[in-house]
């Protein structure tokens, strides 16, 4: 089969930025899991189904949430450009802008840490695995969607560098309201939810290595692991 490489790392790490760059330049296919779990939060919240209800503190149990997970459909669309955003779909819905919303961003950390939603995910994920080489990026590639991947990346940056690069997205967005301080929590507490969940929480894989990108450009990064992958 065609390589994998998973890259692993905290929210504005940069990974969606170098992940695409690095596929683009190796000719194998994005994904973006992130993007996944942001889009079932958006099906969820969509629902009126209340985050605070069992499921959500239980983690595994079986509940409205779990059953969305295992039956939505989600595509997620090739960009015609490294600049213009990957399409995610859910159930035929073009969810593509709506699941970067500060209020997709700050409940999709709960949901993801529900077992069965993940069950349900990482199964789609390792579908596109056994279509061909993939740079797959977010939480738990390394550890656990792909551990035999052939290049293992853990990209790291400090949360103030994570912030300032996310508040330069919702700018160009055009979501302008958000404040760098907002940002920092925002990712500090997703941080600490996505590596505290009992199910494959965020954590660098043991044979991964660690990038740090404070100062560096995506480009940068990028060329790094390129320059690994051939090496
Ligand atoms: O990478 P992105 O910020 O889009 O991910 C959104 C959220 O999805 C993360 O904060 C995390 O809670 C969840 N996620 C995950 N496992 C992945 C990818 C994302 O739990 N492989």
């Amino acid at each position: 089969r065609q390589a994998i490489i998973a890259i692993d790392g905290p929210a504005g790490a940069g990974k969606s930025t170098v992940a695409r760059q690095v596929a683009n330049q190796l000719g194998l296919v994005y994904l973006d899991t992130g993007a996944m779990y942001r889009a079932i939060t958006w099906l969820v919240l969509k629902n009126g189904i209340v985050l605070d209800d069992e499921c959500a503190i239980a983690e595994d149990a079986r509940c409205a949430i779990a059953e969305l997970a295992h039956q939505c459909k989600i595509e997620l669309t090739p960009s015609p450009n490294l600049q213009s955003p990957v399409g995610v779909w859910i159930n035929d819905t073009d969810v593509t802008q709506e699941i970067r919303t500060i209020e997709v961003t700050s409940k999709v950390s709960a949901i993801a840490a529900q077992s069965e939603v993940r069950k349900a995910l990482v199964k789609q994920q390792q579908s596109w695995g056994k279509r061909g080489g993939l740079v797959a990026e977010g939480r738990d590639i390394g550890t656990h969607v792909f551990p035999d991947a052939e290049v293992k990346i853990f990209l790291t940056a400090s949360v103030g560098e994570r912030a300032r690069r996310r508040l330069q997205d919702f700018r160009k967005q055009g979501q302008p309201e958000v404040t760098l301080e907002q940002l920092e929590q925002d990712i500090a507490e997703r941080d600490l939810k996505d590596s505290t969940r009992k199910v494959s929480p965020l954590k660098k894989a043991a044979d991964a290595v660690e990038v740090q990108t404070d100062g560096l450009n995506a480009s940068e990064v990028a060329a790094q692991i390129v320059d690994y992958y051939q090496k």
